[in-house]
């Protein structure tokens, strides 16, 4: 799908040293057909902030799932009002709700560790697997120090998992101490939760705060006990 070879990609990510260096590449390489997949957590308030400041046109989506935190959608449109944008919102499958809510009631995702990932499946990987459909690349804030899976990840990849596009992680050597200066220093709207004790935010019923000393994902899906939790948007468990 991609007109990249993998030797180019690999010269790329040598080449190309600053988040911005990235960035600046792929708009001129992928707009329109490029979008930043945005939790407005503090690793995506950044990319935005990068990105608006190299092309303001640059494409924003996020996928609500129904099941966010009020303090997210107040981020969102601080964001959107700072930078007058327009945010590309996707909603799950109306039809694929009902029949799993139907079956499985509302809260399905703390019966099992199934019911979890059919809920993520159709709550957050369908909807994005219909977008990334439209597009030829998109672009993340994943941080390599957040996951074991996310530790082999390259800035520039090409995606197996969506059909060879480009995924474009510019923040992922970052730390959270340089995430957290940018925002400080850029003056960047973030959400509330971060200061509630929440380091990584997702659904409301399936994050809660950290304890000193926890893990910086520990609050998510906190009831399962495997260490390297994901919900699919970037590991092929999901569909
Ligand atoms: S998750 O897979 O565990 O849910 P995480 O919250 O760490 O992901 O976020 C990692 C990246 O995935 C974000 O920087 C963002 O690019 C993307 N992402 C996560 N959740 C969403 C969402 N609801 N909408 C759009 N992008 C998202
Ligand atoms: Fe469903 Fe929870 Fe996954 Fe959100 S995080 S999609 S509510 S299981």
């Amino acid at each position: 799908m991609t007109k990249f070879t993998l030797e180019q990609i690999d010269e790329l990510n040598t080449k190309l040293k600053t988040p911005q260096e990235v960035l600046k590449w792929a708009l001129d390489n992928l707009h329109p057909k490029l979008a930043l997949a945005s939790s407005f957590g503090a690793e995506d308030v950044v990319v935005i902030d990068m990105l608006m400041k190299i092309n303001p046109k640059a494409r924003v989506f996020t996928l609500d799932t129904g099941r966010l935190n009020q303090e997210t959608y107040d981020v969102m449109d601080a964001i959107r009002k700072k930078y007058n944008i327009n945010i590309e919102v996707t909603f799950p499958d109306a039809q694929e709700v009902i029949e799993m809510v139907r079956v499985n009631g509302m809260n399905l995702f703390y019966d099992s560790p199934g019911n979890r990932k059919l809920c993520c499946g159709i709550r957050k990987v369908h909807p994005l697997n219909k977008m990334l459909e439209t597009l030829d690349g998109w672009i993340t804030g994943l941080r390599s120090d957040q996951t074991q899976n996310r530790s082999t990840s390259k800035k520039i990849e090409i995606d197996d998992q969506h059909n060879g596009m480009i995924k474009i992680n510019p923040i992922l050597d970052w730390t959270w101490e340089q995430t957290w200066n940018y925002i400080k220093v850029n003056n960047i709207p973030y959400n509330k939760l971060h200061d509630k004790g929440y380091p990584s935010i997702g659904c409301e019923p399936c994050t809660r705060a950290i304890k000193p000393g926890e893990d910086l994902r520990a609050g998510r899906w906190w009831w399962e006990n495997q260490s390297d939790k994901e919900c699919g948007l970037h590991m092929d468990h999901g569909k």
